[in-house]
């Protein structure tokens, strides 16, 4: 069973500036929830209660987001506004939130490597909640939680993009083993077009073994000099076993302004309650 989820949250969210001067880009609300908790919640329903933040300077509103706000709760409490806390009660109730933080950013890789002291020696899962995904029944951390349980290895969720924006991501290449499901023989991270060795890109859901650690201490800096999380699991797959898994569901690059926009757009007219 997996109980832990890493959500490296350092990043500064540069595309929404001015928005993010202050605010951390996670707590951007996708209609009337901050993208992270979209990313918690998923955790959460795939049994992974113990969430890790990798944070950094000018996160703090992520931290105060999942503890009580003691003013906030003495004023609504029996009110008809208690309503909207409800969800965010739930998530409280349910998951406890550690929190560490980054103090230079370099890279993926490194983000992870931050949190192992709050992940430990047991594999765990990893959102990039940029990534909104959405899912007709369950999320994407729930059908790779389960497929861990299969083949006890590290697993990357991926999706098929189109060949004008493949240089946005890490690039896997496989042998499919089943339905939806590849063993991993290459990956590269954010290749030309023309370099990329298939058109299955890495989405933001990770399921990690925890030997990578150990691989990320010895990986060297690659793309854009950063310490690259792909450029470990290429480490891992060649030793071992790294399974790709294409997942069923939808995926929003919430870290796009286009991408933003659309997934508030799907959100309010599929997933939030209008009242
Ligand atoms: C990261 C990963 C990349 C992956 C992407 C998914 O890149 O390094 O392999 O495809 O997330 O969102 P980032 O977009 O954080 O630069």
């Amino acid at each position: 069973m997996i109980r832990k989820c890493l959500f490296p949250v350092a990043g500064y969210g540069t595309r929404f500036l001015p928005a993010t001067k202050s605010m951390p880009k996670e707590m951007l609300p996708v209609v009337n929830k901050p993208l992270v908790q979209y990313g918690v919640e998923e955790a959460l329903e795939a049994g992974l209660t113990e969430i890790g933040f990798v944070t950094g300077r000018g996160k703090r509103a992520i931290a105060d987001h999942f503890d009580v706000s003691y003013e906030l709760e003495h004023q609504i409490a029996g009110s008809a506004k208690e309503k909207y806390l409800t969800s965010v009660r739930d998530v409280m109730a349910k998951g406890s939130f550690s929190f560490t933080r980054q103090s230079e950013m370099r890279g993926l890789g490194d983000a992870i490597l931050t949190g192992r002291r709050l992940m430990g020696d047991e594999a765990f899962g990893v959102v990039l909640s940029d990534d909104l995904c959405v899912c007709e029944e369950e999320g994407v951390l729930a059908q790779m939680a389960n497929l861990y349980k299969q083949f006890r290895c590290s697993i990357i969720a991926v999706q098929e993009v189109p060949e004008e924006v493949i240089h946005k991501f890490g690039v896997i290449d496989g042998e499919q083993i089943k339905d939806n499901i590849y063993q991993i023989n290459h990956m590269v991270e954010k290749p030309d077009a023309k370099d990329a060795p298939s058109n299955l890109a890495i989405i933001g859901r990770y399921i990690l073994t925890p030997d990578i650690f150990e691989i990320i201490e010895s990986t060297p800096p690659g793309k854009n000099d950063e310490l690259q999380l792909t450029d470990a699991l290429l480490t891992q797959a060649k030793s071992g076993c790294v399974l790709a898994y294409k997942f069923k569901g939808r995926r929003f690059d919430c870290g796009s302004v286009a991408g933003f926009v659309e997934a508030t757009n799907y959100v309010y007219e599929n997933i939030y309650t209008h009242e």
